[in-house]
């Protein structure tokens, strides 16, 4: 195997320590610990298994913790309700509104009645406006992507005039990390393609990328000859391909694959993130990273 194989899972590790060790010093220089909600609406399985993990992080870095668990009819006006009540509660640095949300309720309506300030995800308008204008203007990235520009840096990737190519424009992934990646900023930089379902020829921009991000939700879209030698790739993509019986739970568990022909792409690549272990545990990462900054904006301190 020629690339270098970036984990998610241990540059997890040294980012929750990291933070662990900032709750720490604040609750004994200020008296407090960062406080986060996360409001989840109905049963769904891979919802509870996404909410319990962020709980288990949550108290694992020393937050306070909310889980506010509602049924799957609950009305739009009783969430909304509830998000007014955490924006005006002091104790609380973070609102996570787990999605999707039941087809009754207006996502759009509920995210964006979340108060800026509190908004962790970043997907509010006025944290999508902070992160286009770039510098001292953002406050919470979102979180995926946030993920993806850490990992390359921690890795020792060279962003600044690096070629990075985006393949997907989703309001999550895609569009957020493009813009981050061109900013004048540290980890930045770059000059930035973003390719998409209506690009002519994916092939030959993927093979001009230095680094390679791919967010397109197509299990082995990018092929090995599209990958520029020596080239970092980052697979965004968690694809269920199958099941199997885990050999450690005895329980039936999902097949996950990337967006890239991985084992092909490795040979060939100079850095690469493995799925699973690659991005997926750095999205909760971050959004720790965002509450602890929120607390820290409050404080004065960030
Ligand atoms: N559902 C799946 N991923 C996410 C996420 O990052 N944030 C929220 N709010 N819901 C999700």
């Amino acid at each position: 195997m020629a690339a270098k194989l970036i984990k998610g899972t241990e540059i997890r590790e040294e980012i929750l320590e990291e933070i662990t060790a900032d709750v720490a010093e604040i609750k004994e220089k200020h008296g407090v610990v960062p406080g986060l909600v996360t409001i989840l609406v109905g049963e769904s399985p891979a919802s509870i298994s996404y909410v319990t993990l962020k709980i288990k992080t949550a108290h694992r870095v020393g937050f306070n913790e909310i889980q506010d668990s509602q049924p799957d009819d609950l009305s739009e006006e009783a969430l909304l309700g509830m998000i007014d009540k955490y924006n005006k509660d002091d104790s609380i640095n973070g609102i996570l509104v787990q999605l999707p949300l039941p087809k009754h309720i207006d996502e759009k309506k509920i995210l964006n009645a979340i108060d800026p300030d509190k908004d962790v995800d970043g997907f509010h308008p006025v944290n999508v406006g902070r992160l286009m204008i770039g510098g001292d203007e953002v406050k919470f990235p979102p979180c995926t992507p946030a993920g993806i520009q850490e990992m390359i840096v921690r890795a020792g990737v060279e962003t600044s005039g690096a070629e990075v190519v985006v393949v997907g424009r989703s309001n999550i992934v895609g569009k957020p990390i493009a813009n981050m990646m061109f900013q004048k900023a540290a980890g930045a930089n770059s000059t930035v393609t973003v390719v998409h379902t209506r690009t002519k020829d994916l092939a030959a921009h993927c093979l001009r990328a230095d680094i390679l991000i791919v967010a397109a939700g197509v299990p082995g879209l990018v092929k090995p000859e599209w990958i520029k030698p020596g080239a970092c790739v980052i697979d965004v993509g968690v694809n269920r391909i199958g099941e199997k019986i885990s050999e450690k739970t005895g329980k039936k568990i999902a097949i996950l694959s990337g967006d890239v022909d991985f084992d092909a792409a490795k040979e060939i690549a100079g850095y690469i993130t493995p799925v699973p272990g690659g991005v997926g545990p750095m999205t909760i990462t971050m959004l720790m990273k965002n509450t602890l900054k929120s607390l820290k904006f409050k404080l004065g301190i960030a």
